[in-house]
């Protein structure tokens, strides 16, 4: 099959190389899938796409004026793809589902325990020869109350960790996890976890129904000096309100892996472009806040499994026309 891979970085180069074993003609690209670069992918039956690429109606519509049957997503999420247009022009829809629930989770716990014990801000200092430990206090993560929104794979692996900790675990998803009784995660509803939880992490999908899902009503229900942890999508936390409760104290601490308007500006070398989004400038602006770009994926074992899994769908797709990751079925 003849593939064209938007959004594919110097670094994964090699691994889909070594996944692909010559069977498909990939064609590497770094720009994004957009309605302007759809055109890049004139005769592929397939593209490839990360979890910033625009796979909007306009933009599958033109990819599908172009012969182009097929898109293998090289993410777990899949909220920039119109599936609805998608299943209307019989294109399909492939995801990578639980390629490292690990690697994400154990992100989240890097930035916690770097945010809360000050581990970046004791590297300036270390740099400049100040060894005053002042603005150095941390907390104990043992004995807090961690609250979990979505515990499917990544939820459940950071809450695994969590216990190890010696938490207390609360856990809101509409769907229960048969694991969560084995390490005492106990359900309860949104306000509650809202209301008990020390540190709140999110894990679960951006779409209709979790878009701003924490916002000002949600934060006003949390305790003084709480820690939110998203590594799931920006959009589930309307960021005005997180710097609005950041700026009057009540939130202690925000870890964070995305934004929600990181399209454009995560994954790309912005050193000689002055930033316009003035809510990023703020939220940077923040001593209490660390922020990754989108980098939760980024391990060795979750590129290879990026990798294995992206060209099995392509192998499936050629074999029978349909992959068992098919997200239009
Ligand atoms: P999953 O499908 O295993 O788990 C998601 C869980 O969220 C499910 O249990 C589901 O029932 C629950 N959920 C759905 N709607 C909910 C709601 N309204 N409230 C509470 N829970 C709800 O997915 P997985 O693999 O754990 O991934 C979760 C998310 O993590 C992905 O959708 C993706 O956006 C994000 N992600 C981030 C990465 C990064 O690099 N930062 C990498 C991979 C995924």
């Amino acid at each position: 099959m003849k593939v064209f891979c938007y959004s594919l970085k110097p670094f994964e180069r090699p691994i889909m190389v070594q996944a692909n074993h010559c069977k498909h003609e990939l064609i590497f690209n770094e720009q994004s899938l957009s309605l302007d670069s759809a055109v890049l992918a004139e005769g592929c039956e397939a593209v490839s796409i990360f979890s910033n690429d625009d796979a909007s109606g306009e933009v599958l519509k033109a990819l599908h004026k172009l012969g182009v049957s097929y898109v293998a997503l090289r993410s777990a999420g899949y909220n920039h793809v119109d599936l609805t247009t998608a299943r209307r022009l019989n294109m399909r829809v492939a995801n990578v589902p639980a390629y490292s629930p690990n690697a994400i989770a154990e992100h989240a716990v890097a930035l916690l325990l770097a945010l809360n014990r000050r581990i970046v801000e004791s590297q300036w200092l270390m740099q400049m020869q100040d060894f005053r430990l002042d603005t150095l206090t941390g907390f104990n993560i043992h004995g807090k109350t961690v609250g979990i929104i979505g515990t499917g794979q990544i939820g459940m692996a950071f809450a695994k960790i969590m216990h190890g900790f010696g938490t207390h675990l609360l856990g809101f998803d509409p769907q229960q996890n048969p694991q969560a009784a084995t390490i005492g995660l106990t359900y309860v509803g949104l306000e509650e976890l809202l209301r008990q939880s020390d540190i709140i992490s999110i894990h679960c999908p951006l779409n209709e129904h979790t878009q701003y899902m924490i916002d000002e009503p949600q934060f006003v229900l949390m305790k003084e000096g709480v820690y939110i942890v998203n590594t799931a999508r920006g959009g589930i936390v309307r960021t005005s309100a997180l710097i609005r409760h950041l700026a009057a104290g009540k939130v202690g601490g925000a870890c964070l892996d995305v934004y929600e308007r990181e399209r454009g500006l995560f994954f790309f070398d912005h050193r000689h472009t002055i930033l316009q989004d003035e809510e990023f400038i703020r939220l940077r602006s923040f001593k209490n806040v660390l922020i990754t770009g989108h980098q939760g994926f980024l391990t060795a074992e979750a590129l290879r499994n990026i990798a294995d899994t992206t060209i099995k769908n392509l192998d499936a797709w050629e074999r029978q026309g349909r992959s068992p990751n098919d997200l239009t079925d």
